[in-house]
Formats: C-alpha cells, structure tokens, sequence
C-alpha cells in the first residue's frame, strides 16, 4: 500500500487516480489545512472505489506511527506541505516547521516502521535564478525565497540519511509549474482566497469571479515581453510520480533527483490566447509592473527523467486549457 501524505491537495487527487487506475492500493494522509474532504469523494467518484483517507497532521508522532500501525504501507509520496511563496516570508517559522520538521517526523516514523521508499515533492524553484534554461539538475541550487529553502532543506536531509542508511530508495522530484486538471472535470486546482498563481487566476476571470488578469511584466527580455515558464499538465506529473514510484518499488538503494518538466516555456501571453481558445472566454488582461521576486524566464531539461524513469510529459498547452476551462466551468467555486 502506497501512502500519500497530502494526498487530498491538487497533485496529491491526481496521482491516487493514476496510482489506482495503475492497480495500486493507496491510503490518503491530509490535515486538510488546504484541501477539502468533499474533493475525496470526488476522487472516489472517478475511480469507482473508497479510498481510504486518515485525517492526521505529519508533524504529529503518534499520528504517523499510528497510521503505519494500521496500514501495511510499503512506499510514501510525500506531498504534505506549505506551498505559497509570498507567505512563507511572513511566516517562516510555520514553514519550517510545516515542510521541514513535519518531513523529519514522518522519516522517523518510516524508520521505526521500517519503510525504505519515499518519493518527494520538491519545486524547481530550489534552482532560484538560473544560468541556462532548461535547467539540467546539475544546476546551482540558490532559492530565492523561504519556501524554495525549505524544499532544499529536506532534500538534503534526504541526502545525509541515505549516506547514513543506503537502504533508502529515495525520489527527488522538481516540479516546475504544475497546471491543468483531471479531463473529467471532478477534481482540479482550488487555492484558498485570490490566487497567487498564472492558471487558476485566468480560469477564474474565465469564470466570472474575478474581473481581469494582471500580466506582470510586459518587458522581459522574452520574445513577447511576458514571463515565460514550463506548464506541466498535472496529469503527465501524476504519471511522473507513477514512475518514480515504480523506480523506488524496485529498491534501487539510491538518491535519484529528477526534474518533472516539459522541456519548454511559454509565456502568459501565450497561455492567455490558448487559453482564450480552448474556452471560447475572452480573457480581459492588462499589463502591469514586474511582479517582485520573479524570474524572466526558466524552463526544465527533462532528459533525466526520460532516461531514468522512462517518463516524458505528453500532454500540450492545448490539452492543459481545456482541462483546466473544464474543470472550472464545472465547479465556479472549486471544491465548495
Ligand atoms: P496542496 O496545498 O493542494 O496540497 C498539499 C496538501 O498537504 C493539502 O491537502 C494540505 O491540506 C496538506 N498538508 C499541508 N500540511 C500538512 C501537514 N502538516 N500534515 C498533513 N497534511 C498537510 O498543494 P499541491 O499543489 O498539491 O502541492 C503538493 C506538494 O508539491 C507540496 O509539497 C508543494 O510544495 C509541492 N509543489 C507544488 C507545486 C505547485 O505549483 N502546485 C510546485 C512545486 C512543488
Ligand atoms: C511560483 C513560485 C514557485 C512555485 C510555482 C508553482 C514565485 C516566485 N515562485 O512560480 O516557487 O513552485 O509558483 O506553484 O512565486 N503571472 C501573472 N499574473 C498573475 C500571476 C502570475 O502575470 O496574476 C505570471 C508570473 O509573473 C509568471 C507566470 O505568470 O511569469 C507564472 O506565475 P505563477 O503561476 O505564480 O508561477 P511562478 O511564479 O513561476
């Protein structure tokens, strides 16, 4: 049985519906801090079965001992964690402790239960301003704020614990930007409040909750001006994380870190108009001041995935809209 912490969240949803569709048995981990009980009916509707769900905190001791107890778990994806970029430098101490220590108490009782495989979401934001894109993951690792510093933190703890016990089989996976929904429309991204991110911002102006979109930048050195970056459906994630798990099911006793990529950028810009397309939705935007913080541009090599998990993101930008407009027409207040 394969636990994902966080399993009800946005990536988490969607890869226990590839894990089960694949025949695995999964049991989800959530203290539901950013996600909603109901979204796991939704799950449970797609793949026409239960899905076992325990409420629980990571950073809690007796609840991690107490669910490797009852369940007969032999790997975990561990998806738990604070993910807002602009709140974890007003919050850095939650963050810590959520994404950092909440990791060091969920390893400790992987030890104690003497479970070995163990596939983490990292973020290509640990890569902070790259030199070259697409970044290779042999690039300098210099986040540039709180939360990318916490996902460095925990890989290297990763890292030292698998020098300290080889018999770990350990997944480092870079995210880059993770978009898009389930092509059924049942479950999809739904953030709490204004959304800081490109997509779920656009859906919902599409939708009519907010008014316009603001483009943050309109003179980068980038062929339209606009911020360019590597959309991933998160369905092709979903099946990443398959594939890492299979890797890590096969106990190869090592560190392996991978980017989950397409190997191209697009802009907002461009991500506006396929986006208009595919929805038949003018997006009202404007072009405003650089937001603080951001890149220019950045986009992931994805070779080492292909190579090593025999993994690549199929799905297009196209693809990614339509499911995004889908699952957001269905549900104009997401999970509510
Ligand atoms: P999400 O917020 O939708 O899901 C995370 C889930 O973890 C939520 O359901 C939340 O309730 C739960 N959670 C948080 N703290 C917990 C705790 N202490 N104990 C138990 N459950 C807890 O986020 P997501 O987009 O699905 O991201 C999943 C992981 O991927 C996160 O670790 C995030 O940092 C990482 N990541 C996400 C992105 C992205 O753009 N979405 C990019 C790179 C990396
Ligand atoms: C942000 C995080 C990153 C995280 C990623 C995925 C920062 C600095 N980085 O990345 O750590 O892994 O989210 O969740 O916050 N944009 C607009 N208008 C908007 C929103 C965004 O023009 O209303 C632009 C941005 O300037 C950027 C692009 O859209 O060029 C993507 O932004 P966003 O979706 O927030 O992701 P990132 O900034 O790449």
């Amino acid at each position: 049985m394969i636990l994902l912490t966080g399993g009800a969240g946005y990536i988490g949803l969607h890869t226990a519906a590839v894990l089960i569709e694949a025949g695995q048995q999964v049991v989800l981990f959530d203290n539901f801090s950013n996600s909603k009980p109901l979204a796991v009916k939704r799950l449970e509707a797609i793949v026409g079965r239960a899905v076992p769900c325990v409420e629980g905190d990571v950073r809690s001791r007796a609840d991690m001992d107490g669910l490797f107890d009852q369940h007969p778990v032999n790997a975990v994806i561990h998806f738990a964690g604070l993910k807002a970029v602009g709140e974890s430098a007003n919050q850095p101490l939650r963050y810590y402790d959520n994404n950092v220590a909440g990791t060091l108490v969920l390893l400790a009782a992987m030890q104690r239960a003497e479970v070995r495989r163990f596939v983490f979401s990292s973020s290509a934001c640990v890569y902070g301003e790259p030199d070259v894109s697409p970044i290779p993951e042999s690039a300098a690792l210099r986040p540039a704020n709180t939360y990318g510093r916490t996902k460095l933190m925990v890989e290297e703890i990763l890292r030292d614990l698998h020098v300290a016990a080889p018999g770990w089989s350990i997944a480092l996976l870079r995210y880059f930007n993770p978009v898009g929904a389930h092509p059924g429309g049942q479950i999809g991204e739904d953030p709490n409040g204004i959304p800081n991110n490109l997509m779920p911002f656009v859906t919902q102006v599409a939708v009519g909750r907010l008014p316009e979109l603001q483009v943050f930048g309109g003179d980068y050195p980038t062929p339209d001006g606009s911020g360019v970056r590597d959309y991933i459906h998160v369905m092709d994630l979903a099946e990443g994380h398959r594939a890492a798990l299979d890797w890590a099911l096969r106990d190869p006793q090592e560190v392996l870190t991978a980017n989950l990529g397409t190997g191209r950028g697009y802009s907002v810009l461009e991500l506006v108009r396929a986006f208009e397309k595919a929805s038949g939705k003018p997006i009202p935007h404007r072009i405003v001041a650089r937001r603080a913080g951001d890149v220019p541009a950045y986009w992931g090599d994805p070779s080492l995935a292909r190579q090593r998990l025999g993994w690549t993101a199929r799905r297009t930008l196209d693809d990614i809209c339509r499911d995004a407009w889908n699952w957001q027409r269905r549900n104009p207040q997401g999970f509510a």
